[in-house]
Order: structure tokens, then C-alpha cells, then sequence
């Protein structure tokens, strides 16, 4: 298929192949109920529950869902040992749930930081699910865009020392950078709930054409209504990808 029918057919997909969501705005649900920030994390859980049976039933192949970044160690400290409890206790009270209903769990971003007990409750995780067919959902904690794409350079650095060969700049390209990255998949759609209109340091490398859905609906609100609003948006968009609307659209060139 020449590079223009590729793009010509990803322009007429009305399905996201692959959604990513970064799910803001827990803070300021809670504390418009007076409540502290923790409570809207808690309360967050049930959004996810929403968007991943949303997006097994809509045939997303991909999902991304940011739920921690590499920058949000700087919050106060009750914060986040309140949102690392809250992801642990989460990952082993859904995963069976998700094993049944064939989802294969990946979780991104730098686990080198996390204690022995937590690394293995993911593992155990990933591994029940790994032969999976259905949703490949992956969540990002202490994700970072920019760590990412400096791990995939490493990694491939790695793999080049360990096959006893010395660096050699030229073998960058994109297709291996991509491969070496935590999801390698390119975004369709991005959704940012919470309103702010900012990428926050997400899969930056991933998102590079990406249709991008800001909505001011705060994450535990967050529906199946929200999610097919979005959808809705992505597939009235025109995706070009560098090219013009004539040949998107198939006509002269
Ligand atoms: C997103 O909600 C969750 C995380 C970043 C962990 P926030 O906690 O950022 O909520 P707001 O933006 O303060 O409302
Ligand atoms: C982005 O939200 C990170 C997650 C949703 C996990 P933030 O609330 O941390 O983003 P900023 O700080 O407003 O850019
Ligand atoms: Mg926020």
C-alpha cells in the first residue's frame, strides 16, 4: 500500500485504534465536595472501570490511561503514598475481573523506584494476563514521555552491547526507537479530562499525530457519554498527517 492510502485509510477510521487518556481533575472534584484530594483518586477507580469496559465494547484495540507521572513525586507526601496504596490495592482487586474478560494488562513507566512487594504484585499481574487477546490496556505510573524515549535509546544501546557490537548512530530510526518504547503503538486519540490543555509530559513520541479531545468534565465524572462524545469527535476529524485535504480525500494531487 503506498504512504497515502496508509493515511487515507487511517483518516477513514471511525474507531480509535489506540486511545490514551490522561485522567485529570480528582483533586478539584474532591475539594469542590470538601473533601481531601484523596478521595477524588479513590472515587477515580470507578471512572476507569467505566472507560475500560467502554473500550472493550467499542473494539479499541489500545488503551492508555496516565495515573501517575514521573512529576508527581513533587506533591505532598500523604498524596502520594495515598495513590501508591491506591494503585497497589487496585491491581490485584481488578485483574481478575480483566483476565476474564480477556484484557492483557501492561503497566508503563520507570518501576525501578517501587518497593520489591509492589514490582512483584505487577509482574504477577502482567503475567496472568499476558496471553490475552482482548484490550490491551496499559497503565502509566511514574511515566514520563521524555524517560521514555531516553529508556528505548538505552535499551537498544543494551541490546547492541550485549550482542558484543559497538554503538553505532546510524542504526537509529524511527520504526526502532518505536519498538524499544513502553507502548510502542502510535495514539489515534488523546482525551485529557479536567480541561487544561496540556500533554504534561505523556507519550510524547506516541502522540506525534495524535486527535486531541480536552474536556472540562473532571475525571471521577468521567462516562461512557464523555468517551463516546470523543470517539464522535475523532471520527468527524480529517487526518492529514502532512498531507493535503485533496489527497486525504482521494482527489487530485
Ligand atoms: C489527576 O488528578 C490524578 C493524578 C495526577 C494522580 P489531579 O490530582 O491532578 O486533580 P487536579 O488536577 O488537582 O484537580
Ligand atoms: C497529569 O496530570 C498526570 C496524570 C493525570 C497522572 P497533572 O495534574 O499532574 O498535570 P499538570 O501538573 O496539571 O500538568
Ligand atoms: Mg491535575
Amino acid at each position: 500500500m503506498s504512504e497515502i492510502a496508509e493515511f487515507q485509510q487511517l483518516n477513514r477510521q471511525t474507531v480509535p485504534n489506540h486511545v490514551a487518556i490522561i485522567m485529570d481533575g480528582n483533586g478539584r472534584w474532591a475539594n469542590l465536595r470538601g473533601k481531601p484530594r484523596i478521595f477524588g483518586h479513590r472515587a477515580g477507580v470507578e471512572s476507569v472501570r467505566r472507560a475500560v469496559s467502554f473500550a472493550c465494547e467499542k473494539g479499541i484495540r489500545v488503551l492508555t490511561l496516565f495515573a501517575f507521572s514521573s512529576e508527581n513525586w513533587r506533591r505532598p507526601k500523604d498524596e502520594v503514598s495515598g495513590l501508591m496504596d491506591l494503585f497497589s490495592w487496585a491491581l490485584t482487586s481488578e485483574v481478575k475481573k480483566l483476565h476474564r474478560n480477556q484484557v492483557k494488562l501492561k503497566v508503563i513507566g520507570d518501576r525501578s523506584v517501587f518497593s520489591e512487594s509492589f514490582v512483584k504484585r505487577i509482574s504477577d499481574a502482567e503475567k496472568l494476563t499476558e496471553n490475552n487477546d482482548g484490550l490491551l490496556l496499559n497503565v502509566a505510573v511514574n511515566y514520563g514521555g521524555r524517560w521514555d524515549i531516553i529508556n528505548a535509546v538505552k535499551r537498544i544501546c543494551a541490546e547492541m552491547s550485549d550482542k558484543g557490537e559497538s554503538f553505532d548512530a546510524d542504526v537509529l530510526n524511527e520504526q526502532l526507537v518505536s519498538e524499544h518504547l513502553e507502548a510502542p503503538q502510535d495514539v489515534d486519540l488523546l482525551i485529557r479530562t479536567g480541561g487544561e490543555k496540556r500533554i504534561s509530559n505523556f507519550l510524547l513520541w506516541q502522540l506525534a499525530y495524535s486527535e486531541m479531545y480536552v474536556s472540562d468534565v473532571l475525571w471521577p465524572d468521567f462516562n461512557e457519554e464523555v468517551f463516546q462524545r470523543a470517539v464522535e469527535y475523532f471520527a468527524s476529524r480529517e487526518r492529514r498527517f502532512g498531507c493535503t485535504g485533496e489527497q486525504i480525500r482521494g482527489g487530485k494531487r
